[in-house]
């Protein structure tokens, strides 16, 4: 295919050598002239193994060319990637000026231009950029999106150092688009590299790459400050994380990675508390560890503002242990959201099917007591008692027999979901889910 590449710096060189080396014709463009010249002088514009050879081989094959002219180059190919810089503005936004005087000249190529033209974002951007970047196009050029052309976001997940081997081994191959055609173009340039091509929603793939990275500075900080902990107790925290990451199904793993409600129960908060403890009296500065229950207490009352908003005041709730299949109430988000709506004055009714009053014994029985003190008179004992007289009902565990209760709510009822009903009941009519 014949390719153009806006933008020859990490990621459009490597992108440039690396297409052509599989079997494409290659045009680097840059407002760089020295750039430019560096390719067509056979010369990588970056210092990165491999690339450098990568590129003189190519380039010495005629499958490699560079230029200024943005118009021309986006006229003689059939796809444009676009990897030019999207550094941070003075104030942490991200600068996209960058990434919008590239669409102001793609509009004018694909202006003069009869074939139908595929722009690939392969830039880090924030989601409603590619929207942003087909208007100006359209605005400029006098063309319709997805008629004559269409924009796909195509995020990049290369490391520098190690960059030509991130892109031949990807982790996966993302493609954001809301065109079929174009997906399937630019999936086609990646056929050679394994890992799975995921084609998804446009605001999908641009959140991405920040979720990723945001998760892997993310890593490195926990890792460093239960670093900083064992240091301090002599403990080796090489040994430590090396076994954390061989639980490949609780700590390395997709689970608890699900957006949803507050954790809770009598284990993880507990431990938590515990461990932010131990770092404190050794005099351990740990602001990651103890972000996380702040954190908890906003999700409880981002709960709290979800029922607040639906303006209604009778309230149902289905499920009240912290997960299902537990009469653990000990530190469960919805006791705390049940405690503070009848603060507030709203009426509460709840169902869980595992929780029996009178078998309730020790710690569980003592949590209980203390923060709903009358909760037996809350409590309905027949699950089709529930629906009756609320106007809101909140699932807070995913049991089948409460599912089978929501699909029969009128559609008056709010359903408030913390578990992610199935799809057929996210689609009921006031349905409201607390993070989707
Ligand atoms: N560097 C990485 O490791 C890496 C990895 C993945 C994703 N990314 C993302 O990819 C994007 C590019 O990063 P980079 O490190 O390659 O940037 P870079 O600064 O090295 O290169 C950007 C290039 O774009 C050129 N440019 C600017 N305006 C242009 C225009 N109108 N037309 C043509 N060229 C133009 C610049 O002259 C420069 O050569 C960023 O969004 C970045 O966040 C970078």
């Amino acid at each position: 295919m014949n390719i153009s590449i806006f933008g020859l710096g990490y990621v459009g060189c490597v992108s440039v050598g690396c297409l052509a080396k599989n079997g494409h014709h290659v045009i680097g463009v840059d407002v760089s002239q020295t750039k430019v010249d560096q390719i067509n002088a056979g010369k990588a514009t970056i210092i990165e193994k491999d690339i450098d050879h990568i590129i003189a081989d190519q380039r010495a094959k005629g499958n490699i060319e560079a230029t200024t002219d943005s118009k021309e180059a986006i006229l003689k190919t059939d796809i444009s990637i676009i990897a030019v810089g999207t550094p941070s503005s003075d104030k942490g936004h991200l600068n996209l000026s960058y990434i919008f005087k590239v669409a102001e000249i793609a509009g004018l190529g694909i202006k003069e231009k009869k074939d139908f033209h595929v722009i690939a974002i392969r830039s880090t951007i924030m989601p409603g950029t590619c929207d942003k970047f087909a208007s100006i196009v359209e605005e400029v050029s006098g063309k319709k999106r997805n008629v004559d052309f269409a924009i796909v976001d195509n995020p990049e997940f290369l490391r520098e150092g190690t960059a030509v081997d991130d892109y031949y081994n990807p982790p996966l191959t993302l493609i954001g688009s809301d065109n079929a055609d174009a997906a399937e173009k630019v999936a086609s340039l990646y056929r050679q590299l394994p890992g799975e091509v995921i084609v998804t929603d446009l605001k999908i793939a641009e959140i991405m790459k920040y979720v990723n990275n945001t998760f892997h500075a993310l890593k490195i900080s926990f890792g460093n400050e239960v670093g900083n902990i064992c240091a301090e107790m002599g403990i080796d925290s090489h040994k430590v994380m090396e076994i954390f990451c061989k639980d490949k199904q609780l700590n390395i793993s997709p689970y608890y990675f699900k957006p949803g409600f507050a954790f809770g129960g009598s284990c993880l908060p507990k431990d938590l508390k515990g461990l932010q403890t131990l770092a404190h009296d050794l005099y351990v500065n740990v602001p990651v560890i103890e972000s996380i229950n702040k954190s908890n207490e906003l999700q409880i009352n981002r709960a709290v503002e979800l029922i607040q908003h639906t303006e209604k005041k009778r309230i149902g709730f289905l499920g009240l242990s912290f997960k299902a299949g537990t009469d653990d109430l000990r530190n469960s988000p919805a006791v705390t959201v049940v405690e503070t709506l009848l603060g507030k004055g709203y009426e509460v009714k709840i169902y869980d099917k595992n929780i029996y009053l009178s078998n309730l014994t020790g710690t569980n029985k003592a949590y209980i007591d203390h923060h709903i003190p009358h909760l037996s008179k809350l409590m309905v004992s027949d699950i089709n008692e529930l629906g009756k007289d609320v106007d809101v009902i909140v699932i807070n565990n995913k049991e089948k027999e409460y599912l089978e209760v929501l699909e029969k709510t009128p559609d008056t009822t709010v359903i408030v979901d913390m578990v992610r009903l199935p799809e057929a009941l996210r689609a009921k009519k006031n349905y409201k889910g607390i993070n989707w």
